[in-house]
Order: C-alpha cells, then sequence, then structure tokens
C-alpha cells in the first residue's frame, strides 16, 4: 500500500536554515520511504496572491526548486514540478469553486485576518483584498484533490486549508461522485519531531523578523549571520547554561547525539561563545557545504532546471489529465458524442443505460465498477497501479470486440490478454449469473 504524501511550497523568498530543518529536509527523507509516492510543487500561482513582482517570483522558483535538487530530492522516485506548468489544476479549481460555500471561504484565518485589520483601521473591510486571496483555500484544495493526497505535510498554519480541501472534496463527492470516492479526502501532517529553529535573535526563524540564517550564502554570509547570534553575556571560563541557548537549539538540529554531548559538556565547562559559534559554523558548513556546492551548479545552470520541471510536469500530468477527464464527466462537461450513444433522451438521474464508475481504491490504486442501468453492479475491476492502465482496460472494455467472460466463484470474471481484469459478484444461482452476463454483453454491445 502506498502512501500519498503531496506538498507545496511558495515561492516568493529565499530558502533559510529553518525552511530546510523545517520542512525541506523531513520531506526529502520522507520521499525516501519504502511506501512513499511524494508528489511536492512548486506553489507558483500562491506566489502570484502575495507578490506582484515578477522578478522576484521568478528569482525565488529558480532557488526553490534548486535548493530541493541540491538537498537530495530525487526526482526519479518523488514528482517534482511547478502548479503552474499543470494546467488542470486551474481548470479543477473552477469545478471546486463552484461548489465551495462562499461562507465556508469566509472563515478562511487568510482572508479573516485582512479584514479585521481593514476594520480595526477604519477601512473598508474588502480594501486591498483580492480575490486571489479570497479563494486561497479552493486553489489549495485543487492542488491536493487533483492528485488524491493521502497526506499533506504542512506548517500549523496550513491546517485548516487542508480542512477546508476536505469539505470541498466531500461535498463534491457527495454531488457528483454517484455514492463513489471521487476524491480521495486529505489529512494534514504536523511531523511533531521536526525542529522549529530559532532565528539569530531566538524568536523563531522567519523571515519576517529579518533573523533568519541563509541556507547557501557564501560561507562568509554564512560566519556573518553566526556571528550575529545573540548569547547572554559570561564571559570566556564561566559555565554557560545550553538549555537556555539558541545557538545550543541551533546545534542540536544538525548534531548526532555524541557531538551533542560533547558540546553540551564543553558549554558547561566554560567554552567562550566566540569558540561555540565557531563549532557551530564548522557543523552547518559540514552539513551543507556539499549541497552548497550542488546548488550552485544548478543555479548556474537554469536551463536544465527547467528541462527537470518540464519532465516532472509531464509525470503529473499523466495522472492529471485523465482524472480531470472524469471530473468533467462527473459534473456533464461530456463529449456529445458518447450522449449519442447513450441515447439522446437521458433524463436527469434516469440512470437509463449502464455506466461505468472510476475511483482510487484505499490502498491509492486505480479502479473502476460497470453498474447496470438499474445501479447494480456487474463488474468490479483488479487494481491498477496508475490511472491511465484502469483507463485502457475500461477503454478496451467498452470497445465493442468480443468479450472474453469465464464462469467463476459463483459469479463471473472478464478476461483480457490471458489475465481476468474484472470480476462480478457472487450470485445466488446460475440462473441469476446468466442473466447478469447478458446484461454485461448488453450494456457492452456496440452501439447501432
Ligand atoms: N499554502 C501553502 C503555504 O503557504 C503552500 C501550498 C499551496 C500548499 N498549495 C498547497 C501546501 C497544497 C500543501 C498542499 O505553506
Amino acid at each position: 500500500m502506498t502512501t500519498r504524501i503531496l506538498t507545496g511550497i511558495t515561492t516568493t523568498g529565499t530558502p533559510h536554515l529553518g525552511n530546510y530543518a523545517g520542512a525541506i529536509r523531513p520531506a526529502i527523507v520522507a520521499s525516501r520511504a519504502a511506501d512513499a509516492d511524494s508528489f511536492y510543487f512548486l506553489a507558483d500561482y500562491h506566489a502570484l496572491i502575495k507578490c506582484d513582482e515578477p522578478a522576484r517570483i521568478q528569482r525565488s522558483r529558480l532557488e526553490i526548486a534548486a535548493t530541493w535538487l541540491a538537498c537530495g530530492l530525487d526526482v526519479n522516485r518523488a514528482t517534482f514540478y511547478r502548479q503552474s506548468d499543470i494546467p488542470e489544476i486551474t481548470e479543477l479549481c473552477w469545478l471546486l469553486t463552484c461548489v465551495a460555500g462562499k461562507g465556508l471561504l469566509n472563515r478562511a484565518h487568510a482572508y479573516k485576518a485582512s479584514v479585521d485589520k481593514n476594520v480595526e483601521q477604519g477601512e473598508d473591510p474588502d480594501a486591498g483584498i483580492s480575490m486571489g486571496l479570497f479563494s486561497y483555500p479552493v486553489l489549495m484544495a485543487a492542488d491536493i484533490l487533483m492528485f488524491n493526497a493521502h497526506k499533506v505535510p504542512v506548517g500549523r498554519d496550513q491546517i485548516q486549508h487542508v480542512e477546508m480541501a476536505r469539505d470541498i472534496g466531500q461535498r463534491f463527492n457527495h454531488l457528483f461522485g454517484n455514492g463513489k470516492e471521487l476524491f480521495t479526502l486529505p489529512e494534514a501532517v504536523i511531523e511533531e519531531g521536526v525542529a522549529t529553529l530559532p532565528g539569530l535573535d531566538g524568536r523563531k526563524m522567519s523571515k519576517s523578523y529579518d533573523n533568519t540564517i541563509p541556507l547557501f550564502g557564501s560561507v562568509k554570509q554564512l560566519k556573518d549571520a553566526i556571528a550575529r547570534i545573540v548569547t547572554d553575556s559570561r564571559l570566556p571560563g564561566e559555565p554557560k547554561d545550553p538549555d537556555n541557548s539558541h545557538l545550543f537549539t541551533l546545534y542540536q538540529a544538525f548534531a548526532t547525539a555524541a557531538q551533542q554531548a560533547e558540546f553540551r559538556a564543553e558549554l558547561i565547562g566554560g567554552l567562550a561563545w566566540g569558540e561555540a559559534k565557531q563549532r557551530l559554523f564548522q557543523l552547518l558548513n559540514n552539513e551543507l557545504g556539499e549541497a552548497r556546492e550542488r546548488y550552485q551548479a544548478l543555479i548556474e545552470k537554469p536551463a536544465d532546471l527547467e528541462d527537470i520541471l518540464l519532465a516532472g510536469a509531464a509525470k503529473a500530468r499523466k495522472t492529471a489529465t485523465p482524472f480531470l477527464g472524469e471530473l468533467r464527466e462527473a459534473v456533464g462537461l461530456r463529449s456529445f458524442r458518447s450522449q449519442a450513444v447513450s441515447g439522446a433522451g437521458e433524463k436527469k438521474k434516469a440512470g437509463k443505460s449502464a455506466r461505468f464508475v472510476s475511483f482510487r481504491d484505499d490502498d491509492g490504486s486505480f479502479r473502476f465498477r460497470l453498474l447496470d442501468a438499474a445501479g447494480e453492479q456487474l463488474l468490479l475491476s483488479k487494481s491498477f497501479a496508475d490511472g491511465k492502465a484502469a483507463g485502457l482496460v475500461n477503454k478496451r472494455l467498452q470497445s465493442g470486440e468480443a468479450l472474453d467472460v469465464r464462469e467463476q466463484d459463483g459469479g463471473f470474471g472478464v478476461w483480457l490478454e490471458g489475465e481476468c481484469v474484472a470480476q462480478s459478484p457472487a450470485f445466488a444461482d446460475g440462473a441469476a449469473c446468466q442473466a447478469a452476463i447478458r446484461r454485461l454483453r448488453e450494456a457492452l454491445a456496440p452501439a447501432e
């Protein structure tokens, strides 16, 4: 059973050490688990909501892409792409916008905070608020639901958004799923064990506090940042308290247990702060040195990065394109050709003909059912690893070619190329089974 993990990184800034320890490093580790199917992407449409400086957007996309690759993300295992390279996401965003309650979005923290601030300042409540900010959670729901993610690792501030994605997905399933789960309902994951790094001044490391340590700056930049770490005024030789030192907390996030114990003992033994900073510099420089070189090499070849990301987008679209096709079908954006086949007199919810319903199983695999006109299940397909394989078999069954139907297990199976690709339920008796086979042949007979 594979778990699909998906997360997005908004491309407005330059990654710092806090991003590395809190998000990048754990995500890359998670992507290496045998049962993980990871989707990591640059949320560059989301970046447009907060930033109207094209040069900054472009620079940040490049830096963040290079950072993830330099830190060891294996793009052959994970799917790594830019949100804006997947047109299906914006298309899905509209389908979801049409079912998302305005009342739900009114409650989004980010939007509410902006309204509250306006009101506080005696401004019009909507001053400066774009529809992008208001709809931000719907776009995020599209990111998540497009790939049927099970787990979404995020910071605490994003939990509400993942819950909204669940709400919106559930509503869509209810309206258009015919009792099936079109969308997997995602869960937010907060990694408890992951370090939240203090910044130079001891507050949480954050760009907005200007207290960050750059991840892939020059050696000099790293040294200078470390020199700015605030410490207490104990003199060399005086014992230091490691548990009240954010310099020690920073060290801990990157050191082995043995290194931590040694450093702790040295501080208690009176190590000078200047020496302590030198130790931290060495540790970080070791941890980041090789990745920094890879980072520089990548940044210098933006065309190669472009190729890697476009390949990632192509990989993601192998899932997104057929799935969006199903969703368009589900809401009624169907080809007129298929309507001609199923009869022009289709009445709403009349269910005049048999139909295929595709879905994702709990284990993430792709399956479909064939339901007869009365909604009874005629076939349940085997599990397919990807939606495309499921779609191909589905198409073959509908192609009108002669069916290889074999009675088995109190029901029947349909075989293709020497393999049983779908099975009926068990029937009460042989007559019921024969009747179901007739309905199956009728349902899959070529149109006249
Ligand atoms: N909004 C997220 C953030 O600012 C980034 C993001 C966009 C995201 N789409 C996503 C995260 C989908 C997880 C899943 O952190």
